[in-house]
């Protein structure tokens, strides 16, 4: 009898977390080249399940959501070959071998739900559960599914799943009642393929759908209106392959346009498009602040004093809800009372705890002790301490990032994960800039 104990397999140790360590009080001074946008990549994805030819993605950002999409492609029989280094996804959806988005990605990315457009639209069938993602209130997809079901789609909707068959889709004339962001991606996807002629009214106009409507007409699809909420699709029977570039992150850029700003620093931004930088850039000279722009390239720096603004978020060309946290951390440094007014997401002002707890001083609107309002009043300036705080979701987490490079003494950002979903190299771009920020904690898989 072997005397050697046998010893049952130990649960591996859960890994230290990770966290974001900021020294403040540092300006932020050179140059940033901002890399493609994650809310245009991830359409561009799911748009290459349209055609059962190569598409090939460049200037795609590397990023966690990205590689959740990537996962979900593959999970329904696409070819996805990731690279990295290039920043280039090569995908070929010639065998589709599921319908279903697995409940697991879904749940993690509420862009999943992307997918639904393309398969309805070229295999008839579409099944996915309720889509997750960031915590900002109610996110139906009631607009996709309306949209689908005037084109001839039996939409089943439960509280678990939404499942959409159609045995051809023919064009219709829609109108959404919120001219949702995904909602007009889905559609503009389902509508390419689609028989006849598809109006949607009142449709979203970000860039990143003008974008994905442009990856789609090289495709093949015949779409006009791109930009303005009356949108044409004639369906066309088939799309083919397409080489596209990704267009850069508006939502990148302009978080280190504000980080020059309210680090009294300046900061020349490469890789970015004036007109998509608009909404921030017309309050940051609003507020003060300094902004050139020439091409591809735009110069952020304060002026003389930085003035408390009103600011509300709308869809574009509206001020952006994605930078509405960041935003409202550069009128903490601001004179005067700064007003806040969340008009996209209903559940969008969670964050101001931490920055209160950093010594901001802003009133929130509240309807009782976890119910949070869309308004908030920011007095400042004030001066910021280092503390322990959590990102919330991308974007929250962002605003805490430039909290943390104005505040005195060491601000530890946890909950970081949320960064990666939304932000490449975040800290090594900023300590280019001279900030002091450190990461500790195991790094997220390639
Ligand atoms: N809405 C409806 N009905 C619908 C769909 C949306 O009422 O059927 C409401 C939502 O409840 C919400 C508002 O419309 O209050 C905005 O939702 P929308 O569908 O426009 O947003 P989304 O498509 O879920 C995208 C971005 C978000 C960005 C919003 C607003 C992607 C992958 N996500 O979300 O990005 O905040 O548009 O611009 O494109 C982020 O990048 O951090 C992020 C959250």
């Amino acid at each position: 009898m072997s005397t050697t104990a046998t010893r049952a397999p130990q649960p591996a140790a859960d890994p230290a977390p990770r966290s974001i360590h900021i020294q403040g009080g540092v300006p932020l001074r050179g140059d940033v080249v901002i890399g493609g946008a994650k809310n245009a990549a991830l359409p561009a994805l799911a748009a290459t399940l349209l055609t059962d030819e190569e598409c090939v993605l460049n200037n795609v950002p590397m990023l966690a959501d990205i590689a959740t999409m990537v996962e979900l492609l593959r999970s329904l029989g696409a070819d996805v070959d990731l690279d990295p280094v290039r920043h280039r996804v090569r995908v070929r959806a010639k065998q589709i071998t599921s319908f279903r988005a697995p409940t697991a990605l879904v749940g993690k990315m509420r862009a999943s739900f992307l997918v639904a457009g393309p398969l309805l639209a070229r295999f008839g069938e579409a099944i996915s559960s309720m889509p997750g993602g960031c915590q900002l209130g109610s996110r139906p997809v009631d607009v996709d599914v309306r949209g689908f079901r005037q084109m001839g789609a039996t939409v089943e909707v439960s509280d678990e799943e939404v499942a959409t068959r159609a045995t051809g889709l023919h064009g219709a004339r829609i109108y959404m009642d919120y001219p949702s962001h995904t909602g007009t991606e889905n559609l503009l996807m389902a509508a390419s393929l689609a028989n006849g002629r598809t109006t949607i009214v009142h449709g979203a106009c970000e860039p990143e759908i003008v974008s994905l409507g442009s990856m789609l007409n090289r495709m093949g699809a015949r779409i006009q209106g791109l930009g303005s909420p009356t949108i044409v699709v004639e369906g066309v029977d088939r799309l083919h392959g397409v080489s596209d570039t990704i267009l850069p992150d508006r939502l990148e850029a302009g978080t280190f346009a504000i980080g020059a700003v309210i680090t009294g620093g300046e900061i020349r931004i490469h890789n970015v498009r004036e007109g998509d930088m608009l909404p921030l850039t017309a309050k940051l000279r609003q507020a003060g602040a300094e902004v050139w722009s020439d091409d591809d390239a735009m110069l952020v720096r304060p002026g003389r004093g930085l003035q408390a603004v009103e600011i509300q978020t709308l869809p574009f060309p509206g001020f952006p809800t994605d930078l509405q946290a960041a935003f409202a951390t550069l009128m903490t440094q601001a004179t005067g009372l700064s007003k806040i007014h969340e008009r996209v997401f209903e559940d969008r002002l969670r964050y101001t705890e931490q920055l209160v707890a950093m010594g901001a001083d802003i009133w929130v609107e509240k309807y009782g002790p976890d119910r949070y309002g869309t308004r908030a009043e920011i007095h400042g300036p004030t001066r910021l301490r280092g503390t322990a705080v959590r990102a919330l979701d991308i974007r929250a987490g962002a605003g805490l990032v430039l909290a943390g490079l104005v505040a005195e003494g060491e601000t530890v950002l946890s909950d970081v994960h949320h960064l990666d979903r939304g932000y490449e190299a975040l800290v090594p771009k900023f300590r280019r800039l001279g900030a002091r920020m450190d990461e500790s904690g195991p790094m997220p898989a390639d």
